[in-house]
C-alpha cells in the first residue's frame, strides 16, 4: 500500500479499507527538531507496544483515540484524520524548555496542570502559540480548543493515576489531535515514552526520551525497563 507520509518516528500507510490507515513506529530516534539523529534496534517495536497499551487503556476509561488495533510488532491500524497542526503538551512538574522559561529547576511541581500549545511545524521550530494565534490563524476555533484542552486534562488524569501504581511520575506528555471526516476531535498520533516524560517518583530516574537528548542512558534498555515496570508485552 502506498507510502502516503514518512515523519521522524513513523510512516503512514493507506491501507484498501476508506479511512483506515497503517502506521509502522521506526527504529530512528530523533531530538532537538532533527538536528541529534539516531537508530535504535527494537525501538519502534516498544513504541508500538507503549501506544497501542495506552490508547486501549484510554478507551477503557471511555477515552477515544484513532486507535484500532495492534497488527504487528510495528504497526498497528488508526482511524485516519486531518491532524490538527497543535503539539498540545500537559505539564504537572517543570522540565524541560518550561523549566529554562520561568527560571525554575527541573522538579518544580506546579499547583495544577498547565497546557502549551505549539504550532506543529518544523521549520518554524514548533513556536509557542497563544489561543488568539490559534483562532486567528484558523487552526482550531476557541470551542475546538476548549474542547482539546479538556481532553488533554482528562488523559493526563487517567496517565497520572496509571503510572502512580508503579511509583512514577508523569511529568510531560505531548498530544495530537485530528479531525475525522464528519468534523469531530479525534486523539491521534502516539503515546509513548519518546512523547513523555517519565520519572521514577523515589530516585527520579528517567524513563523517557531525554536518556537519549541528554546521553543519559541508552535508549533502547531504558524503554525496555518501563515496559517490563509496567508489565507491558
Ligand atoms: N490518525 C492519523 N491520521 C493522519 N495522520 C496521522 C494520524 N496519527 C498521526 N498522524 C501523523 O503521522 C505523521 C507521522 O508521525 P511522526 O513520524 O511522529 O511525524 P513527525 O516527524 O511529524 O513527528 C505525523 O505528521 C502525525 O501527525
Ligand atoms: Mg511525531
Amino acid at each position: 500500500m502506498e507510502l502516503l507520509y514518512e515523519g521522524k518516528a513513523k510512516k503512514v500507510y493507506s491501507t484498501d479499507t476508506e479511512n483506515v490507515l497503517r502506521i509502522e513506529y521506526k527504529n530512528d530516534a530523533t531530538a532537538f527538531n532533527g538536528v541529534k539523529k539516531d537508530n535504535i534496534e527494537g525501538k519502534g517495536i516498544l513504541n508500538n507496544l507503549f501506544s497501542s497499551f495506552f490508547f486501549e487503556m484510554l478507551a477503557g476509561k471511555g477515552i477515544k483515540s484513532h486507535f484500532i488495533k495492534k497488527i504487528s510488532q510495528t504497526e498497528q491500524l488508526v482511524q485516519s484524520v486531518t491532524i490538527i497542526p497543535l503539539e498540545v503538551i500537559v505539564r504537572n512538574v517543570a522540565a524541560g524548555t518550561l523549566a529554562k522559561r520561568i527560571g525554575k529547576e527541573e522538579g518544580y511541581l506546579m499547583r495544577r496542570p498547565i497546557i502549551e500549545l505549539c504550532y506543529k511545524n518544523d521549520a518554524l521550530g514548533d513556536p509557542m502559540l497563544n489561543d488568539d494565534h490559534i483562532e486567528v490563524l484558523d487552526i482550531a476555533t476557541q470551542f475546538e480548543l476548549q474542547e482539546i484542552k479538556a481532553k488533554a486534562l482528562e488523559i493526563n488524569e487517567v496517565l497520572i493515576a496509571y503510572f502512580k501504581n508503579f511509583n512514577i511520575d508523569l511529568i510531560d506528555f505531548k498530544l495530537e489531535f485530528g479531525k475525522t471526516a464528519d468534523g469531530k476531535i479525534l486523539l491521534a498520533d502516539e503515546i509513548s515514552p519518546d512523547t513523555c516524560r517519565l520519572w521514577d517518583a523515589t530516585t527520579k530516574q528517567k524513563f523517557d526520551k531525554d536518556v537519549f537528548r541528554r546521553d543519559i542512558a541508552p535508549l533502547r534498555e531504558t524503554y525496555q525497563a518501563l515496559a517490563d515496570k509496567l508489565g507491558i508485552s
